[in-house]
């Protein structure tokens, strides 16, 4: 069995180029073999920002929550047990100003748990998720990748390392909003399509 959590954060819905060249990933790979798919549209849903109450509330032990705490740490633990059920994560990932969609920025704040994904230890932090896997399918309207600005690509290596995911893949579909973005658009579903997990 094989376990696909799904993450998608287009503000353009099933128009969103993220969306679509993801969507076309997690269909090839559940075509080939029996696969269960979790899908988290951050668009659709989105987190407000990480808050003090929010956090205290995940320092506070579950026996001793009131129905506040209760329902605050309930959002992060959600996400989380969402990561430790699945073995793939494919991540629908547009650009926007530069960096990642806030409503991922929202769910990278609450899925970071000292104690629960990553642990302190006297010689730095160690991520406590193992045996899993992150595709990434970016879809920009520039080109960046290889480049200084592409701070995306680096940011997204950097987090799931951070909490002990190593094996990080990348699809690119850059220069959409060019000219000759339909080849661009062709050449990535081609990548796609030729992607083996
Ligand atoms: C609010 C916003 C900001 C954007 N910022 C950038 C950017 O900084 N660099 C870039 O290459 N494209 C940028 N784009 C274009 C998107 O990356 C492009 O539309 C791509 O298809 C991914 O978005 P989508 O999945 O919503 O279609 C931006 C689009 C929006 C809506």
């Amino acid at each position: 069995m094989n376990n696909i959590l799904f993450i998608k954060s287009s503000l353009n819905g099933e128009q969103g180029q993220s969306n679509k060249l993801a969507q076309q990933l997690v269909s090839n790979l559940a075509s080939t073999s029996n696969i269960t798919i979790i899908e988290r549209d951050l668009a659709k849903q989105s987190l407000p920002h990480l808050s003090q109450a929010e956090m205290s509330a995940w320092m506070t032990q579950p026996n001793e929550r009131s129905d506040k705490e209760e329902k605050l740490a309930n959002v992060s633990d959600t996400l989380i047990e969402e990561l430790h059920t699945s073995d793939t994560i494919v991540i629908g990932m547009p650009m926007y100003n530069f960096g990642v969609p806030s409503t991922f920025k929202a769910w990278v704040d609450r899925v970071a748990r000292a104690g629960i994904t990553f642990s302190y230890t006297e010689n730095g932090p160690i991520g406590l998720l193992e045996d899993k896997k992150v595709i990434v399918v970016a879809a920009r309207g520039g080109i960046y990748a290889g480049l200084e600005k592409d701070t995306q690509t680096q940011f997204l290596k950097d987090f799931f390392s951070f909490i002990g995911i190593d094996d990080i893949s990348f699809i690119y579909a850059e220069g959409l909003n060019m000219s000759g973005s339909d080849q661009r658009l062709e050449a990535a579903q081609a990548v796609i399509d030729n992607f083996t997990n």
